[in-house]
């Protein structure tokens, strides 16, 4: 057969062989950001699904709007307001996932050959993403305080790089999470670049200790930059559900492209979704997740001390 010359690009999925050991039931893998189905809100969403299917069946099961279930963009934008970070709802599209907020906003952005600035070691799923689109990545190194910013200030002089992808709290796969004062400078450095910031921030509410921190974006002055987010880690990957924030002059393309590609997020997800956000108390469960993994990395940790050489 002869397939597109990005596939030659692209190396055998790494997260597709992540997966296939993660299906074996005597493996506990943290190789990849997999939930612990225990803290998959079953009942509740059993309820919305019930409810929303006997109330509004047949708009559940009808085409929507590309940018999304209106009600939904605006709890997310709610959110944010309540984290201190300002965004309307004409702000977010609600995607299949961050995955496709990832591709999406790619594909609206990248030319061959492209620069893309990228955390070593960074997230795999966005190093394939990026590498469809062919993309020229140089790395910038992780210290524990998170990107190192006079890395990102000499990459950003040094080419003209498109977009940095960066993972600012509770990096996949580090797990760092960058400093009050990493985050003002990336923001300061991305703001006065014409370089555009893709944060992606699927673990952000999962915190254990420490004081929460907005994202880079809140840092920003306004500057234009991408944010993505996700129900993955809070609510249930399987759900397929996440959004990007991004501003006006990007978002009509990344309409196009979502427009072109799916034509919408599933109406049925999304309404689902937003029934059981609003019936439930999300803090509560989201606080409930945080204590059951707390109290795993605890465990983990007392294990590693005790039985690894
Ligand atoms: C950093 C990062 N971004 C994106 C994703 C994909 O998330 P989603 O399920 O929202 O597509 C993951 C999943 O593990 C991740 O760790």
């Amino acid at each position: 057969m002869r397939f597109a010359g990005r596939m030659n690009t692209v190396h055998r999925s790494y997260i597709r062989e992540i997966l296939k050991v993660t299906a074996r039931p005597e493996v506990i893998s943290f190789a990849g950001g997999l939930p612990n189905p225990d803290s998959f809100p079953v009942a509740g969403l059993a309820a919305a699904a019930a409810e929303e299917m006997k109330e509004c069946g047949a708009q559940t099961l009808q085409y929507s709007t590309t940018e999304g279930y209106l009600p939904l963009r605006r709890w997310i934008a709610e959110r944010y307001a309540a984290q201190g970070l300002s965004v309307t709802p004409d702000e977010i599209l609600i995607t299949g996932g961050s995955q496709q907020g990832l591709d999406i906003v790619a594909k609206a952005m990248l030319d061959d050959g492209d620069g893309v600035l990228l955390e070593r070691p960074g997230y795999l799923g966005a190093i394939q993403c990026f590498s469809m689109y062919r993309a020229a990545f140089s790395t910038l190194e992780l210290t524990a305080d998170g990107v190192d910013t006079q890395a990102l200030d000499r990459a950003l002089q040094a080419g003209s790089p498109k977009l940095f992808y960066a993972v600012p709290s509770f990096q996949n796969p580090s797990g760092i999470s960058y400093t009050e004062a990493t985050r003002r400078e990336t923001a300061r450095l991305m703001a006065q670049s014409d370089c555009l910031l893709v944060e992606d921030n699927p673990y952000g509410e999962l915190r254990f200790k420490g004081q929460a921190l907005p994202p880079v974006k809140a840092y920003m002055n306004g500057a234009p930059s991408v944010l993505l987010g996700s129900f993955s880690k809070v609510v249930a990957p399987g759900l397929r559900l996440g959004w990007v924030c991004a501003p006006a002059e990007l978002m009509d393309k990344l309409v196009t492209v979502k427009q072109a590609s799916d034509l919408h997020t599933p109406t049925f997800n999304q309404r689902v979704l937003y029934r059981f956000l609003e019936q439930n108390d999300v803090d509560g469960h989201i606080a409930s997740i945080r204590s059951l993994y707390g109290r795993h990395r605890d465990v983990m940790v007392e294990a590693i001390r005790e039985h690894f050489p």
